[in-house]
């Protein structure tokens, strides 16, 4: 069962990527130091990098129920950032979020999350997982607020390539069983 490519929430538009957002994902958040600090991908240095991801999304899209989302606004269709569902297997994922630096503080990775779970509900998903660097309390803040129990750390496990120097470091593992 493939989950719906467009969904809206109260704020949002969650939509599956296309080639034509590439200049705008790529201007909004991926190229951005400050937005990649934290992520487990390297930093965009041109668009062409972003044009790579929509691949990836496609294939994700073809071989899964679901994959990655743009976050955008619901009243004015500006792009926020993305989300999304990593399929390891059909009943295990996981989920992240990276918003525009001006979209930060108003909800919307928490209403993202929010969406995202009611989306791994939908196609069978049984255990939603993310992880994050020990020190970003607002990224555990907001699985805490959507009900993800942290389930511990796991040590020297994920490589931070945007830090200076990227390092591999200690991560905070936090998941959400379904019904
Ligand atoms: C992390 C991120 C997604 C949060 O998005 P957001 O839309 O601002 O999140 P929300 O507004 O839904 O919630 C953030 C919560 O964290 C809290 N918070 C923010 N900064 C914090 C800090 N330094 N220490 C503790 N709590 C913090 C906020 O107060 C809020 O909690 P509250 O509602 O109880 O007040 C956003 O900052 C981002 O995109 N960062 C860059 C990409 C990234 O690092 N993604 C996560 C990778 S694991």
């Amino acid at each position: 069962m493939k989950a719906s490519e467009r969904l809206e929430t109260a704020r949002l538009v969650l939509r599956r990527p296309a080639v034509k957002d590439v200049k705008t994902m790529f201007a909004r958040y991926s190229s951005d130091p400050d937005v990649t600090r934290f992520l487990g991908w390297p930093r965009h240095q041109s668009p062409a990098d972003t044009r790579k991801f929509i691949r990836f999304s496609d294939a994700e899209w073809h071989h899964w129920p679901a994959g990655p989302y743009l976050v955008c606004s619901r009243e004015t269709g500006a792009l926020l950032g993305s989300t999304g569902l990593s399929f390891e297997t059909p009943y295990r994922a996981v989920t992240g979020y990276a918003l525009a630096k001006d979209s930060w503080g108003h909800g919307y990775a928490t209403e993202a999350l929010q969406a995202m779970v009611e989306v791994a509900r939908s196609v069978g998903v049984r255990r939603l997982y993310a992880l994050c660097h020990t020190e970003h309390c607002a990224s555990w803040r907001v699985l805490e607020k959507c009900g993800f129990i942290r389930e511990g750390i796991l040590r020297c496990h994920s490589e931070f390539p945007n830090l200076a120097p990227s390092e591999i470091c200690d991560v905070l593992c936090y998941a959400k069983v379904l019904p």
